[in-house]
């Protein structure tokens, strides 16, 4: 028997950061929007704890026990009490060490088809809990839709959404390491006021009526300094997209990818196209939000 589970990507349409604290990380007021961009995560029963992966990137993806999924499905059977033994097959879509929490959807996914191989009933609680754990993007990837995240990312509340936003996401030739972003983030702030992070409370209404120039006007990404400052070239890519007429463009997350907000599916076509164009990226895709958290098929 075998069980697959869905997960979408997100983009966060603001990530307010924080003064590093003690724990090194830092406090966020991350406002995520899950988008249409999948992996689908596959278990089977086997006779040990293994790891495969297809799709474009897959060479990218550690197959061993630092994977997500892995020690996803190792979490939940020692919580559980039982053997881990499961061949966790990925089909990946999601970009590798793109900001996109490609590696938390995995997490996610494998957390939710190992509880549902094994019959263990965990309550939605204690999914959320195992995610926490795994990392700060985990416990959203498993909820999708709209949330905000706070502590390091990980508290959340979710959000009304009142329409669909289109996006187009241009690729980068090679990742950025959240831990070296965040470390930027402190050198380029050190000596000066960090405020406390903040949900935009214009965004969030953007965000409830549905309305993508009000969104446009509020995005906001408090790591986009320290990943142009790593990834000087992805300033030409956000340069190529707004030339291009998004009404919107910023670093996903600790990036490399960059996300373009556009008015609707005709313009996302024209964006990706243009950007294609540009040469300043390794690939374009393009999706629509929010979508769906971890769904077994
Ligand atoms: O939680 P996660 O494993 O995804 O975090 C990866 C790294 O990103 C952390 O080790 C830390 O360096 C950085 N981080 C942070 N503050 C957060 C989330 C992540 O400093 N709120």
């Amino acid at each position: 028997m075998s069980v697959t589970v869905r997960v979408p990507a997100k983009v966060n349409v603001q990530l307010a950061v924080g003064a590093a604290r003690p724990d090194g990380f830092h406090d966020l007021a991350n406002v995520f929007l899950a988008v249409g961009l999948y992996d689908e995560v596959t278990v089977t029963e086997a006779d040990e704890l293994r790891v495969t992966c297809e799709g474009p990137d897959a060479g990218q993806v550690p197959l061993d026990r630092t994977n997500l999924a892995a020690r996803a499905a190792l979490k939940l059977a020692e919580r559980h009490g039982r053997s881990p033994a499961v061949h966790i097959h990925i089909a990946k879509d999601i970009p590798v060490a793109g900001g996109m929490a490609g590696g938390s959807a995995d997490g996610a996914g494998a957390l939710v088809a190992c509880d549902a191989l094994w019959g263990t009933g965990a309550s939605r609680e204690e999914l959320l809990e195992i995610c926490a754990e795994l990392g700060s993007d985990v416990p959203f990837s498993l909820v999708g839709g709209a949330a905000l995240g706070t502590g390091r990312g990980e508290r959340l509340e979710p959000l009304q959404v009142g329409g669909t936003f289109h996006w187009v996401f241009a690729l980068a030739d090679g990742g950025l390491s959240t831990p070296a972003v965040y470390g930027e983030f402190d050198r380029l702030t050190a000596g000066g006021d960090v405020p406390e992070p903040q949900a935009s409370p214009e965004l969030l209404a953007a965000l409830a009526k549905g309305d993508v120039d009000a969104l446009a006007a509020t995005v906001s990404n408090d790591l986009q300094p320290a990943a142009l400052s790593l990834f000087p070239s992805l300033t030409d890519t956000l340069r190529a997209g707004r030339e291009a007429g998004a009404l919107a463009a910023l670093v996903s997350g600790s990036g490399p990818t960059t996300a373009f907000l556009v008015r609707d599916a005709d313009a996302a076509d024209t964006v990706a196209r243009a950007l294609r164009a540009s040469g300043t990226c390794r690939a374009v895709r393009t999706a629509a939000g929010p979508a769906a958290g971890a769904t077994v098929l």
